[in-house]
């Protein structure tokens, strides 16, 4: 077909022939440069449609020569992880929590394992960084009820305290005894005991009170609490009863929360997990927890 070429006066190139009000519009050629990614995208989209999953085809797709889908390498990677974590949980099916605890790699597995199982089943009560609440004993200090080594955290975790398990720590129901409500001691006499209590962790204290209190001390608590308000794992008891003569307290240690324990008794109830978690869980909810208390 003959064109009608014709050329612009002032710059030399070929116009398209269309006019409007007397503008004509340049015919340049397009850059090199652009010609050539704009074909070398049409190659790289056949090549990818052969390779990859490209069309939709109603229900189906076209799938590809090389049969890559993203559901596949997604499952595939979480089989990996699965394998991965496989190793350090059947080690750790095999070893003590003690033992587990020297191992460098599986430390770190069960701390990052113990934390998240613990913040979905503890954190509730004990309180996201274990620092407990009113009630709910701190695990984040030194100081244990029932003691604070691997094993002892580890039997306390799998059975529970005062639960509903065959072998659970202390007795269902039994617990410090209610002294006041169960006419073993009058009001003066726990106020007495009360003030020696503050005194063992040398606050101010009516003197004389004390003195008595001392005695009613050495008469009614050294039994479970120790002779020096010790506690009794320091003790050597196995009843669960708190130290007196720190800083941490479970239900509170001014004299008012004092005597309310002293008058009523208290026995604080913590289920068991063996019924809900398996055994290398609360293995590594162990050395969490025995971590959160400085891991001596
Ligand atoms: C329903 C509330 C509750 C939940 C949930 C709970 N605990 Fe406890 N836990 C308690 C109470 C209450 C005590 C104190 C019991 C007592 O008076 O001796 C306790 C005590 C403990 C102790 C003993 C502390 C010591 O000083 O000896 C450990 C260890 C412990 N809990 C760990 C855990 C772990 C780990 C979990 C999660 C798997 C957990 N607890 C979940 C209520 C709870
Ligand atoms: C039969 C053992 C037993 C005897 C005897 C006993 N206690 Fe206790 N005491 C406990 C136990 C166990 C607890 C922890 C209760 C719990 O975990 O719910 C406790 C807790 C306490 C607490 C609360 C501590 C805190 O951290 O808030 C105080 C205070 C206390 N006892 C004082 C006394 C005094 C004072 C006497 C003597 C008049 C005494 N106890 C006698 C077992 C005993």
């Amino acid at each position: 077909m003959a064109r009608n070429v014709e050329k612009d006066a002032l710059s030399g190139v070929e116009t398209t022939g269309h006019e409007w009000d007397g503008l004509k519009e340049l015919n340049n050629p397009l850059p090199k440069w652009w010609l050539w990614v704009f074909y070398v995208c049409i190659a790289w989209s056949l090549v990818y449609y052969v390779l990859y999953p490209s069309w939709p085809l109603g229900t189906t797709y076209t799938k590809g020569i090389l049969g890559w889908s993203m559901r596949q390498e997604i499952a595939d990677s979480v089989a990996a992880a699965k394998k991965s974590q496989e190793k350090y949980l059947t080690a750790i099916a095999a070893k003590s929590v003690d033992e587990v605890q020297k191992d460098k790699d599986l430390l770190a597995f069960a701390m990052a394992g113990g934390r998240s199982v613990f913040n979905e089943n503890c954190a509730a009560c004990h309180g996201a960084g274990g620092q407990g609440a009113k009630g709910f004993p701190s695990l984040a200090d030194d100081v244990w009820l029932w003691g604070g080594t691997t094993a002892d955290i580890y039997k306390t975790i799998k059975n529970g305290i005062r639960a509903d398990d065959p072998d659970t720590r202390g007795t269902v129901g039994v617990g410090m005894t209610a002294f006041g409500k169960d006419g073993i001691l009058n009001r003066d006499q726990i106020d007495q005991v009360a003030e020696y209590v503050l005194s063992l962790t040398k606050r101010d204290t009516d003197k004389a009170k004390a003195e008595k209190g001392k005695t009613v001390f050495e008469e009614n608590c050294v039994a479970c609490h120790g002779d020096q308000g010790q506690g009794s794992v320091a003790a050597g008891i196995d009843v669960g009863a708190p130290p007196l003569n720190t800083a941490a307290w479970m239900f509170g240690g001014d004299k008012a929360t004092i005597v309310e324990t002293v008058t009523n008794g208290r026995a604080g109830v913590m289920p068991t997990w063996a019924k809900r978690l398996d055994d290398t869980t609360i293995k590594q909810l162990a050395v969490y927890v025995h971590n959160l208390g400085g891991g001596k």
